[in-house]
């Protein structure tokens, strides 16, 4: 029997494999936790249900937003967003680096500013946005053809992450009132470092909530991994690293089966960083017997 409720994975964005991260870097976890604790008030059942979600992409979105913005509206989206100065330099940054293309992983992160045919828009946003977030600006009739302008949105992001997003708007997100829409569309794909053999794959139970188990197939693995056990989080926190050692995810677990909830609410920025930094300290380096569903 596992001793397993839900598998919290969490993605952080990294400057490399030491764990260092910049200023842009922690706003974007900082306000990936306060995003997650929203979305779980906003869940049915939070024991018994999953969510996904990329505050990178929402992040980014907000900047193209955040750079044509002024006054008030400038102010809450920085305030919420946790942006630190020079934010548009150090997205350019980032989105450079991501850009960067790497044989060992692919990681795409695309920009699209769609406005209205005709909307005037200040030339020097264009040149910002250009620059600063690699983006392109295609003009959509929205007024004439929504319908049409929303097919053309979904279909680019459809071709950036390679099909995975078929159909980012819905039918009537897009109205013959609509004047601008601002897309980020991200993709990642990569192998493991430790390749998971399928032959050692097998079925057993998973926890989906306190009481309720499903049959999932569980991979297996037993190599040197970075990992430590934290007090305060109460959870195992583990490394898995993808060919190049570039780019990781970090899985963490909670010790207790009815453990999430306690979990998530100790989930703050400053545990976090700590059960991050511990992970990335010297000697963290252990023999692991790994199951992942
Ligand atoms: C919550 O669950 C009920 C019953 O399954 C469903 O009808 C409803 O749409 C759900 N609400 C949300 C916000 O997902
Ligand atoms: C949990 O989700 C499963 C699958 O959707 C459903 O069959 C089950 O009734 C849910 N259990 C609880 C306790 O809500
Ligand atoms: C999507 O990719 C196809 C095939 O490469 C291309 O013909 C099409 O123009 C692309 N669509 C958009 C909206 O970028
Ligand atoms: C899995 O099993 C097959 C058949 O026994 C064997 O040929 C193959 O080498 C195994 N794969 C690995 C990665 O051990």
């Amino acid at each position: 029997m596992l001793r397993v409720l839900v598998v919290l994975v969490y993605m952080v964005t990294y400057g490399g494999t030491t764990g260092d991260r910049t200023p842009l870097g922690n706003s974007i976890n900082a306000f990936a936790l306060d995003l997650y604790n929203e979305l779980l008030g906003c869940m049915n059942d939070s024991v018994n249900d999953s969510m996904v979600i990329s505050p990178f992409s929402i992040s980014t979105a907000f900047g193209m937003a955040y750079l044509g913005a002024a006054g008030d509206t400038a102010t809450q989206i920085a305030r919420v967003l946790k942006y630190p100065t020079n934010v548009h330099e150090q997205f350019e940054a980032l989105l450079t680096n991501i850009a960067f293309s790497d044989e060992n992983y692919k990681l795409n992160a695309a920009n699209n500013v769609f406005p209205l045919t005709g909307l005037e828009i200040r030339p020097q946003y264009v040149s910002d946005v250009l620059q600063f977030y690699l983006a392109a600006i295609k003009e959509l009739d929205f007024q004439k053809y929504p319908e049409e302008s929303r097919q053309y949105i979904n279909e680019w992001v459809s071709n950036k992450t390679m099909e995975k997003i078929p159909e980012l708007l819905h039918r009537g997100d897009v109205n013959s009132g609509t004047v601008l829409v601002l897309v980020n569309a991200i993709y990642f794909k990569g192998d493991w470092l430790t390749q998971f053999n399928p032959n050692v794959t097998s079925i057993v139970d998973f926890y989906v909530s306190p009481l309720q188990r499903i049959s999932v197939d569980m991979m297996h693995s037993q190599d040197i991994y970075r990992y430590i056990e934290d007090p305060v989080l109460d959870a195992q926190v583990l490394q898995l690293p993808y060919t190049g050692e570039e780019v990781s995810m970090i899985v963490i677990l909670p010790k207790n089966q009815n453990g999430l909830p306690d979990l998530e609410a100790s989930l703050t920025t400053s545990n976090l960083d700590e059960a991050i930094a511990k992970l990335y300290a010297p000697y963290s380096s252990i023999l692991v017997d790994v199951h992942l569903p």
